[in-house]
This record gives structure tokens, sequence and C-alpha cells, in this order.
């Protein structure tokens, strides 16, 4: 079975940058109640119109290619990675190969709709299909245009605050039997509160999961006319959910164990950790993990305070400049692992 590394990686966050105080002048919050409750000072927002999800993603991308010392017509695969696409179909793996103008390969695009995990579970597919021989260099990216869909009124606060725009990519490579590269990932979810964390519409569902609340389903027509009604529109309800208590105490439960559970598999404890990128939620969940497991400073990396939880984007926004950073060299154990929305979560180590 051959091995796989990641070859190149990059980043883009878009110029514009929101801060606390920004916000409190669009609603009732404060830069004090974001600091204290999640960490964030400032998020990134993409520039309406001009940029998008799959745009930030193609600017990632750009830079993980040319780091790999690849060029564009070797991806052979792609897999994307969010929750903000441009569409609501076709996903954005299409959108990005036509961005990056390598249509002309016809290679294979997945999309991934895992959410904060998304970019751990991409990264354990991509693994598979690279270990298994069947793709050389495959191409994972996870981005969020989060700016776009969210409530800005007061009302929206709780969930509006913590997010930000950017995307993170990497080249994942083919690399000989033996080399380390990807060690051990684990991949887990409980759909038990899947509407705790969600944004249920436009969608298929009927209300049939959340009994007969009424989301303005014009019951007179036989057929058509219920993935978007005026009423979720004038109501609101088109925006993302989140009970924050209940995601948090699962988030700081499920988190260390998926990180221990990787170490076990790998045969390593977590002092052989040289880095672990948590995916960037709250600040305050990034400690508590810290607390459980004993690890000291040096050992975690969290950029939350400047970008906010870019979801899918945030562990490799964060992976990749805490290596530009020089805070990983070859040879390094790294540990990634993410918690969110499904419930989904998981963990990857890896050798660098
Ligand atoms: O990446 C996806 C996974 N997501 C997560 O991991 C998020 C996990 N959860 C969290 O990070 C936290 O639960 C939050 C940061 C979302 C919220 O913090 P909290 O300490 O759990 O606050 P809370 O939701 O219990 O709200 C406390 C109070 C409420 O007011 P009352 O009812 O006590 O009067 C909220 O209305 O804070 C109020 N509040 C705000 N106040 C000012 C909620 N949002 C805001 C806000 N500014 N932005």
């Amino acid at each position: 079975m051959y091995s796989t590394k990641i070859a190149g990686i990059g980043k883009y966050v878009p110029d514009k940058e929101v801060t606390n105080h920004d916000l409190e002048k669009v609603m009732d919050t404060s830069d004090e109640w974001i600091q204290e409750r999640t960490g964030i000072k400032s998020r990134r927002y993409g520039e309406k119109h001009k940029e998008t999800t799959t745009t930030m993603g193609a600017r990632a991308s750009e830079i993980a290619i040319e780091r790999a010392g690849v060029s564009k017509e070797d991806i052979d695969f792609i897999i994307f990675a969010t929750l903000s696409p441009d569409y609501y179909f076709p996903g954005c793996g299409v959108l990005l190969q036509r961005e990056l103008g390598i249509t002309g390969t016809e290679i294979g695009a997945l999309d991934i709709r895992n959410q904060c995990s998304g970019f751990v579970y991409g990264l354990t597919v991509a693994d598979q299909f690279i270990k298994s021989g069947m793709y050389k260099n495959i191409l994972l990216v996870g981005a969020e245009m989060h700016s776009m869909g969210l409530d800005f009124s007061t009302e929206g606060r709780g969930v509006t605050v913590i997010f930000g725009d950017g995307a993170g990519a990497v080249v994942l490579q083919r690399g000989p039997e033996g080399h380390e590269g990807i060690l051990a990932s684990h991949l887990h979810s409980d759909g038990t509160h899947a509407e705790e964390l969600a944004m249920i519409n436009p969608g298929s569902h009927g209300g049939y999961h959340l009994g007969k609340e009424n989301f303005g389903y014009p019951e007179d027509k036989e057929y058509g006319g219920i993935f978007l009604t005026d009423k979720m529109v004038e109501e609101g309800m088109i925006f993302p959910n989140m009970t924050g208590q209940l995601v948090f105490k699962k988030a700081v439960q499920k988190f260390p164990e998926v990180i221990l559970e990787a170490l076990q598999t790998a045969g390593l404890k977590t002092k052989d950790i040289k880095i672990l990128i948590p995916h960037q939620a709250n600040l305050r969940i990034a400690q508590f993990v810290q607390k459980i497991l004993k690890l000291e400073d040096r050992q975690v990396y969290n950029n939350i305070d400047k970008f906010g939880n870019t979801t899918a984007a945030s562990i490799p926004i964060a992976l990749c400049e805490a290596w530009e950073d020089g805070r990983i060299d070859n040879g390094d154990l790294v540990c990634l692992a993410a918690f969110g929305s499904g419930f989904t979560w998981g963990s990857v180590l890896l050798k660098w």
C-alpha cells in the first residue's frame, strides 16, 4: 500500500477585516461578550459579488499546487468541503475545476457535506484513494463564504458573530510504501441532534423531522413549492441555528476521545504530538481540550482570534499558518481534529 503525504498547502483569507466593534454597529452585541465567550477579535468577509466560496478555494489551491511542485494538470481528483456552496447544486468541486481552468482534464470532483469536520472527512477519503493506488495527486479544499448567509439582526447574534470567510487547500500526494504521511484517521457521527446545529431551509424535509411546524407550505398545491416558502424568508427561517451549549458540551467530550483514539491506533502518546490543530470553533473549547489532554501551549495552534470560525476551512487555514510560521518541520507529528454539525467528528494523525 502507498502512503499519503501533504505535498503542498495554501490558504486564502479575504482582505476585508470585520472586528467585533464593527458588529456592535449592526446588532446588540459587544466586543467584551464575543472575546470572553469565543476568543474571537475579528474575522474576514469576502467581497460580495466578486468572491465566492469557490473563488477563495481556487486562490488557496493555486498556492498549494505551486508549493507541491506540480502543475494544475497533474491533479487527478478534486475534493471540496463546504457548508456555504456557491449553488445548492452542482457542488463547488466542478466550479473549482472550472475556476482553475482544468475542465479539459475531466477529472472527478467530489463534494463533502460534513461542515466543521469536512476537511478531516475529506482528508480521510483522499487518503484511501491514494493508498489504494487510484490517484496520485488529490486537491482537497475547505472553503466558506459564511458572510453571505448569516442573520445580521440581533436575533442572529448567537451564531453570526462566530463565523468568518476563508479557504485552505492541500495537495495530497502518493508517497512510497512505508513512508509515513497519514498514520491514522477516525471518523464518527451521531445524528441524534442533527437539528441543533443546522440550516434546514431550503430543503425537502416538508416539516417531517420537526413535527407540525408551519413553514408556510401551500397546502392546496399537490406538487412542488416546498423547498423555499415566503414564510421561511420573511421569518428568518433560512439562517443557521445552533444550540450553543449543547454543541459545546459534546465538543469538549468528543475532541479528546477522538484524539486519543488516533494516538492509540498509531501507538503514540500525547507528548509525541508536535502540534494539534483543532477545528477553530471556540477558543474555550480548544483550551478545554488542551487541559484535558495535558498539552503544553506550544503543542496547540489557535488562530480563531483573527479569523473566527471558518468551518471546513478552519483546519487547513490554521495548518497552513502554523507551517508558514515555522511551527512544523519534516517528520513532526501533527494531529488534526474536528467536531461540528451532524454531529460529525474525526481526527487525522500524520507525520509531516
Ligand atoms: O463550529 C461549529 C461548532 N460550533 C461550536 O462548537 C459552538 C459551541 N458553542 C459555543 O461556542 C458557545 O455556546 C457560544 C459561543 C455559541 C455561546 O456562548 P454561551 O456561553 O454558551 O452563551 P449562551 O448561548 O448561553 O448565551 C448566554 C447569553 C444569552 O443571554 P441571556 O439569555 O443569558 O440573557 C444570549 O442571548 O448571551 C446572549 N448572547 C449574546 N450576547 C451578546 C448570545 N449571543 C450574544 C452575542 N452578544 N453575540
